[in-house]
């Protein structure tokens, strides 16, 4: 067996309709992507898992989508207008440009001159003008990170809603960064979409939810088909935590182009209330936080024992979901040998993410009643509500079973002349390659317990 290199995975991605260049046909432009119809599913069933975990599976966590553009407010209170920067250096022979990280030996990776400008500092965000006069004031924008609306509604849903602390507030969506260099297919991209929790709690008790963040995470991702071994732990060092951290436990998973971040867990204390809330010298505010005069809203909640006014502390696991895609599509990738001449490839996901459940395909293509029943038994399946069914009329049966190990598709049906004279079919299992026939009749408590 063959594991995965990142240019199997991209050329699988194309192949199959995963994942394309954005803007393609017009020579695509860098650290953009589109999700095609089986990215777009495999993607939707990752972010289905996250929010049934998070939001579904319990009682502590409410939902949120807000709005991508942003009042500069939000981004100024936040920190990022100050320090959401990356260190720029251009190299002034080929005119390249650079992360400062990204520099060896203060050497151009491109043309190798050591003529290069001193580091200065770069803002990541995407501003764009609101409104029919762009006139540099009235702006917006796209904001860089899902959560800093979780924030500014922390009191609409407190008010909305029974809960008290400690509890959270989920959003999935999307998030943009100029990035200076994008790279590494979609790891590391201009416009990507996060999967964020923000968990509020009282001051005092951040640590032990932490540590509880942390471990539900890892198990998390384990359940989605991350091997154990290809996780690692990392205690961001001081001197790499973002502005608003006290403490950062990232996940690194090991990437096909190395050892880097899928998840970052954060203890963001009282810096995000406490820097958006109005009045902040009513509270005993415990981090560095910035000051606010325009904020309309207090968001300081009350303790139940002594009735005391606090700003609550925040525990942020933070996922990236093309990240994610990344991380799944690595491990579930493999090449077979079958035998001395042939091999396939089979993309072993866990059926939950599969973008496709079943494939029906009649034995023949175009002939009626071998169609018709594929018919019936896709939309009787599609009714199940698992996810995606599809109907593969187009003949070449070992065709279509490569083209299904290849999108990851669990079950093949296959519907053929022994199905009208018995109502038969053969189901044919995506890793095992095993294939029984059972009758119609079984088949929908077959579908349903393979997805159990
Ligand atoms: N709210 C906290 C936050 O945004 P982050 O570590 O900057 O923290 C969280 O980002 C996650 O978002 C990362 O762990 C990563 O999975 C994803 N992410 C960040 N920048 C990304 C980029 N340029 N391309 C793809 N994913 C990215």
């Amino acid at each position: 067996m063959v594991a995965s290199t990142m240019e199997a995975l991209v050329s699988l991605c194309k192949r199959r309709g995963f994942i394309f260049q954005s803007s393609d046909i017009y020579g695509g432009v860098k650290g953009l992507y589109d999700y095609g119809p089986m990215g777009v599913e495999l993607k939707n069933n990752l972010k289905n898992a996250w929010w049934k975990s998070m939001v579904y599976e319990r009682d502590d966590i409410e939902g949120l989508d807000a709005a991508i553009l942003s009042s500069p407010m939000v981004f100024k209170q936040s920190g990022h207008e100050d320090t959401f920067t990356d260190p720029l250096i251009d190299c002034k022979s080929c005119k390249s440009r650079w992360r400062a990280d990204q520099l060896q030996n203060q050497t151009c990776p491109n043309c190798k001159s050591t003529d290069l400008t001193e580091p200065r500092p770069f803002n990541l965000m995407f501003k764009t003008a609101i409104g029919p006069v762009d006139d540099g004031k009235t702006f917006a924008y796209l904001r860089p990170e899902t959560c800093q609306q979780i924030f500014t509604n922390f009191k609409n849903i407190l008010d909305s809603t029974n809960k008290t602390v400690p509890f959270g507030i989920a959003q999935i969506g999307k998030a943009f960064r100029n990035e200076i260099t994008p790279r590494n297919f979609i790891f590391r991209v201009r416009e990507f979409e996060q999967m964020e929790l923000e968990f509020f709690v009282e001051p005092g008790s951040e640590e032990v939810w932490h540590k509880y963040w942390v471990e539900h995470r890892l198990k998390w991702w384990i359940s989605q088909g991350i091997d154990k071994k290809n996780i690692k732990l990392l205690s961001v060092p001081k001197e790499d935590l973002s502005h608003y951290s006290e403490s950062t436990i990232d996940i690194m998973y090991n990437f096909p182009h190395g050892q880097e971040e899928l998840e970052g867990i954060a203890n963001r204390t009282d810096f995000d209330l406490g820097s958006h809330t109005k009045n902040q010298k009513d509270f005993s505010i415990n981090s560095n936080v910035i000051k606010n005069d325009k904020s309309t809203t207090k968001f300081g909640v009350q303790k139940l024992n002594d009735k005391t006014w606090y700003i609550p502390y925040v525990i942020e696991p933070s996922a990236g979901v093309d990240r994610g895609v990344l991380a799944l599509l690595n491990e579930a990738y493999k090449e077979e040998k079958l035998d001395k001449s042939n091999s396939r490839i089979v993309l072993s996901l866990k059926p939950h993410l599969s973008p496709i459940k079943a494939a029906v395909i009649p034995l023949k293509r175009n002939n009626d009643t071998l169609v018709d029943i594929s018919k019936e038994i896709k939309n009787n399946l599609q009714s199940i509500g698992l996810g995606r069914v599809i109907l593969e009329n187009s003949g070449n049966i070992g065709k279509n079973y490569r083209r299904h190990d290849e999108i990851g598709t669990p079950i093949c049906i296959t519907v053929d002349f022994e199905t009208i004279e018995n109502n038969t079919i053969t189901v044919r299992d995506r890793d095992s390659m095993e294939q029984k026939r059972i009758s119609i009749e079984e088949l929908n408590n077959y579908y349903k317990n393979y997805f159990n």
